[in-house]
């Protein structure tokens, strides 16, 4: 029998993954006052039901500042709790396991979306000020941002908590920390933003500081059979700013921290950044967190065929891929994947997802599906 390791279970803590294929957080920029609507229901929810082991919901501000534009979803208050329960239900009821990307944009806060341009929106636009490690600007021409006080050091971690508690109201099976493509968690670790003489800046330790302690704080509240994620930028493909090695010894502290998984990406902390792109481009920095510090990874970054996630995860480069546009694309993907492939059976999955995907690989995806679509709104509405 062919068993691939994409279609292999994943444990993580009292979470068991059906397969390692999962799709990452996307931002959609269609929520009203941070709050979740019909959109998210339907692009989540379709795609739930396509097969996926996880998905991650979109970087999700854990405050008003912190949003990348005034359309990113939020977690800063109870009112967005309860429409993202129902995604969360409608998803689950598929049989993949979701988390959410809790997240602060810091100096990237506060832009237009990507097709109204994507530039920085002044508080006469609309915008608000930006917050930062340091009073650096992301590129030339922005306004400079404000660099957080010690006091405020201790608010950001308090709305990091106060969000997670609200995801796990929502029923998330796990949390991810976004520290990240420049984001604010992301901009304390590199030299390049942070240029702070306190005891958040300078050191390696001092410029992990502040992530160490919104790990800690939500690890406190976030059960201990729930996995914890955290996607890194592995570096900043830039002289002078985070790197590998850095990221390496960072990851092994994150996992005696309580930590089950990191999410392994590059980029985004400076505007002059040289990133080499090719397919599987970011696979190399899993592969050395998973070696150097001993924990799962994630890989990300063009994993678009088949056999390549498979050579992954079996060469032991990482334990579970994401594949981001590419399910944006064809969301049928698992289900090509497994006929590619020639999976016969796959473990973990509850038998109503077996039989869906079973029959969406050998007959095409429309007859296979549609009786499942049924099944579970019919379920949702009792
Ligand atoms: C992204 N990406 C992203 N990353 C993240 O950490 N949080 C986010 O909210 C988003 N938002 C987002 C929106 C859209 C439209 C795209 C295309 C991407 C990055 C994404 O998670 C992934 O890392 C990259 O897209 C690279 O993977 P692929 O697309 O090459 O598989």
């Amino acid at each position: 029998m062919n068993s691939p390791k994409l279609f292999s279970p994943l444990q993580l803590r009292e979470l068991k993954l059906r397969n390692r294929i999962a799709m990452p957080p996307m931002c959609q920029y269609s929520a009203i006052d941070g709050m979740a609507g019909d959109w998210h229901l339907v692009h989540y929810g379709s795609r739930a039901a396509q097969g996926l082991g996880l998905m991650i919901v979109e970087a999700t501000a854990i405050e008003p500042r912190g949003r990348i534009s005034p359309h990113d979803l939020g977690l800063w208050k109870d009112e967005q709790i309860e429409p993202l329960r129902k995604v969360v239900a409608f998803v689950k009821a598929q049989g993949p396991a979701i988390g959410v990307q809790l997240a602060h944009a810091g100096r990237k806060a506060s832009g237009a979306r990507p097709w109204e341009g994507g530039a920085q929106l002044s508080p006469s636009q609309g915008g608000w000020e930006c917050v930062a490690p340091s009073a650096i600007p992301f590129k030339e021409g922005e306004l400079s941002p404000r660099a957080l006080s010690k006091a405020e050091l201790g608010d950001i971690v308090g709305a990091f908590v106060a969000a997670a508690r609200r995801a796990l109201s929502a029923g998330f099976d796990l949390v991810e920390i976004h520290a990240a493509h420049g984001y604010l968690l992301h901009q304390f670790l590199s030299p390049l933003s942070n240029r702070r003489d306190d005891e958040y800046g300078g050191s390696f330790a001092n410029r992990s500081r502040l992530l160490l302690e919104v790990v800690e704080a939500i690890r406190k509240v976030w059960p201990a059979d729930k996995p914890l994620f955290v996607r890194l930028s592995a570096t900043d493909w830039a002289a002078g700013g985070w790197d590998v090695p850095e990221c390496v010894a960072l990851s092994g502290i994150l996992k005696e921290r309580g930590v089950d998984l990191i999410d392994a990406s590059s980029a985004g902390l400076i505007a002059t950044q040289k990133v080499i792109v090719g397919p599987g481009y970011q696979v190399p920095f899993a592969q050395a967190i998973r070696a150097g510090a001993g924990l799962p990874t994630a890989a990300v970054g063009l994993i678009t065929e088949a056999a390549q996630a498979e050579a992954i995860l079996e060469e032991g480069k990482a334990d579970l891929v994401l594949l981001g546009r590419e399910l944006l694309r064809n969301p049928g993907w698992p289900a090509q994947a497994l006929r590619e492939l020639g999976a016969e059976s796959f473990d973990g999955r509850p038998s109503e997802g077996d039989t869906s995907l079973r029959s969406a690989a050998s007959t095409g995806y429309g007859r296979g599906l549609a009786p499942q679509y049924l099944r579970s709104l019919r379920e949702m509405s009792r």
